[in-house]
């Protein structure tokens, strides 16, 4: 199977981990060597209620029995998708009411920039360095990062890009711009988390000069950050919120979500403003009202807050310099990009998963399944600093 992996399906680097699943259930992937993995990743934040949800499952099953997928996005009425999209619309303030399904999380990031451009008429867009928003040419245009797209260019024209947290560059948003994207915590740069009131005066300079805000929230929405979308720690509503991971519950989705009056532009001059095949699909919409219907329905996000205190309490080392982030979307920081490697290999081989950020190479991810348990957390951060005392043994030696 190894050989066959390399072979035959396209690697985006040439050391990939290359562990070959078995199973998963719960907060352990299994390999078909019979080895069991704590998991302190959950599929890169895309796994909220762990593996094998029994909730999920049987929602899936029902569905399954019932149909696939049987037309274009928008034609027919299928109820997962109607529900899913009622139960978001409950869950947000005024005026984020209607939302657009799509297949992941960078085509809802397309869908929110081309809203932006149609509804303002304008189109510079303003987006900040080292942010991340996925990787069709739309989304890597507003990628805050040169080097993983200069080969790539010509990209959209008439992208700006300003410092996330710096105040003094909001100026650059003006009457010119359509919209400014950003995530509400930058995830690839290393979870840095807006300061000092930061997006409440992005959204002040947004409504002067008539700018609609996009808030990415495809990996700390969803309950990660211990609300149910990050913004609400921030006292700043976005114009258009984009989600996707961990909201189809292990399948492949993004939203977008914005007024009623936004959204509407999408179906009007031109007609078909944004079309998918297989957006809002039954199986994948089912899966995702049982998995958003499971995290505010349970205490999962109260007990987000808790849990981030254990791993804060627990990951204590000289080797970490800090812990970044909010809820279970935390990344350790530790001296150099070479213990950080060692950290996730080494942590991997004791049974323990981790795994890297997209453009900070001295921080490891933990982003576990919010179903994570106390005494699943207290294993994985002793093997953490059980590992870390051996690099930083065979550092001194
Ligand atoms: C903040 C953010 N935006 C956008 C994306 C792209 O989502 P997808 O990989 O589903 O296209 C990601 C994925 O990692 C993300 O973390």
């Amino acid at each position: 199977m190894k050989q066959k992996f390399f072979k035959y399906q396209a690697q985006t680097t040439p050391h990939p981990l290359a562990m070959e699943v078995s199973h998963a259930n719960g907060c352990y992937i299994y390999d078909t060597n019979q080895n069991q993995y704590l998991d302190f990743v959950a599929g890169v934040s895309a796994c909220p209620l762990g593996h094998n949800h029994p909730k999920i499952n049987e929602a899936i099953q029902t569905q399954l029995n019932k149909y696939l997928h049987v037309m274009v996005y928008g034609e027919y009425i299928q109820k997962p998708a109607v529900e899913l999209t009622q139960l978001l619309a409950e869950h947000l303030p005024k005026p984020l009411e209607k939302t657009y399904l799509t297949n992941s999380g960078t085509e809802a990031i397309e869908g929110a920039l081309k809203l932006a451009r149609r509804a303002t008429g304008r189109s510079e867009i303003i987006a900040a360095k080292n942010g991340y928003h996925g990787n069709t040419m739309g989304a890597l245009s507003v990628m805050g990062y040169e080097e993983r797209k200069q080969a790539f260019r010509p990209l959209l024209p008439d992208v700006r890009f300003i410092e996330f947290n710096n105040e003094s560059h909001l100026d650059h948003i003006t009457t010119k711009t359509a919209c400014i994207i950003l995530e509400t915590i930058q995830g690839g740069a290393g979870f840095i988390e807006p300061k000092n009131n930061y997006l409440e005066s992005v959204r002040k300079k947004c409504d002067d000069t008539g700018t609609l805000l996009i808030l990415d929230e495809i990996q700390p929405g969803v309950g990660r950050t211990g609300r149910l979308f990050g913004f609400e720690h921030y006292n700043c509503t976005p114009d258009i919120l984009v989600t996707g991971k961990g909201l189809g519950g292990g399948l492949p989705i993004g939203a977008f979500t914005a007024s009623q009056e936004l959204m509407d532009l999408l179906m009007d001059n031109p007609k078909l403003g944004h079309i998918t095949t297989f957006g809002g699909h039954p199986l994948i919409a089912a899966s995702a009202l049982a998995t958003l219907k499971e995290i505010t329905e349970s205490n999962l996000i109260s007990d987000t807050l808790r849990k981030e205190k254990l791993f804060r309490k627990l990951l204590k080392h000289q080797l970490i310099k800090e812990i970044r982030g909010k809820g279970l979307m935390l990344a350790i920081m530790v001296p150099s990009a070479e213990i950080a490697n060692a950290l996730v290999l080494e942590s991997q081989h004791k049974g323990l998963i981790l795994f890297w950020l997209l453009f900070e190479p001295k921080a490891v991810r933990i982003t576990p399944p919010l179903t994570i348990s106390d005494e699943e957390i207290t294993k994985g951060c002793h093997i953490i600093c059980s590992v870390l005392d051996k690099i930083a043994a065979s550092h001194t030696n």
